[in-house]
């Protein structure tokens, strides 16, 4: 069925965690969603599940490690709907070890891979059609890990600053062109990320208030829908972290190599 009043949106990473609980309010919220990531049949449930409770789901077998999937994902969402209102680059994993025992293939290219270049690629390919229409919002998912640097994260850490760094020039680059990009850097979320990231160094252990679940961040995307920012770190008490690296990066250096050990 196609809905010209409703807006769409791509979510990418929609087969779990912080994905699948934005896909899940967007479309109780109006949207059209594509739920794009390789497990597919987790996808399918989702798009039965939103489809059940009156919304309109596309599921997309796509890895956002290959053009070919990325242009599929673009083009298929186009075809059945039209329209790309909202880019959610959500997709991404940690794999948090020391950087001699992180595997250079399946560890440090593919986090690269999917981090960054991933959310780079799919931004490519959604432009065109944003920037014919003067209108589209691209929110990119990056980390507090984006703004503070920590032992064991290194590679995550490059691929979230890149994500800082490339959302802070697409916004620039796309100013007045009717285009927004909004980054979002969230802290510690309850989802399945801890279940892959193969982490073995001991570190100071996060208290459970402070860790926030997949539908606390799916929230604050949707109200980046509403009001683009530059960027938002949630939750808010992260904020001053990010000062202290800015302002103090030595104070920072003595607390984590206290904090990480081997
Ligand atoms: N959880 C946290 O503490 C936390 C904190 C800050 C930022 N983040 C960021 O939030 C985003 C979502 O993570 P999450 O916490 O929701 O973890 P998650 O539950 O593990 O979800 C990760 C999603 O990324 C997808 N994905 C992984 N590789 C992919 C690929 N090659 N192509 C397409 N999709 C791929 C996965 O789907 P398939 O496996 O089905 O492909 C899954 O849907 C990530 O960018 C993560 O870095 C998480």
């Amino acid at each position: 069925m196609n809905s010209p009043s409703f807006p769409v949106a791509i979510i990418t990473g929609a087969s779990s965690g912080i994905g699948e609980a934005t896909a899940r309010l967007f479309a109780q919220k109006g949207y059209r969603v594509a739920l794009a990531a390789r497990r597919l049949e987790r996808l399918e449930a989702l798009a039965e599940e939103i489809r059940a409770a009156g919304g309109e789901a596309l599921p997309l077998l796509a890895d956002v490690t290959s053009l070919e999937d990325i242009e599929y994902m673009v083009t298929a969402t186009l075809d059945a709907w039209g329209q790309i209102d909202v880019l959610v680059n959500n997709a991404g994993f940690g794999r948090l070890r020391w950087l001699p025992n992180l595997d250079p293939k399946k560890d440090i290219e593919a986090q690269l891979q999917v981090n960054l270049w991933g959310l780079i690629q799919t931004t490519r390919a959604v432009l065109p059609h944003m920037l014919e229409r003067r209108s589209g919002h691209i929110i990119n998912v990056s980390s507090v890990a984006g703004w503070v640097a920590l032992p064991s994260y290194s590679i995550y850490n490059a691929t979230k600053y890149g994500v800082r760094g490339f959302t802070d020039a697409m916004r620039r680059e796309l100013r007045g062109k009717g285009v927004y990009v909004s980054g979002v850097y969230p802290g510690p979320v309850e989802t399945e990320f801890g279940q892959h990231t193969g982490a073995k160094v001991k570190s100071l252990a996060v208290p459970r208030f402070v860790v926030l679940s997949a539908e606390d961040i799916a929230r604050v995307i949707w109200k980046l829908t509403r009001r683009p920012r530059r960027g938002v770190i949630v939750p808010w008490y992260y904020r001053p972290l990010a000062w202290v690296e800015f302002l103090l990066p030595g104070v920072v250096d003595w607390f984590v190599g206290r904090a990480f050990r081997r």
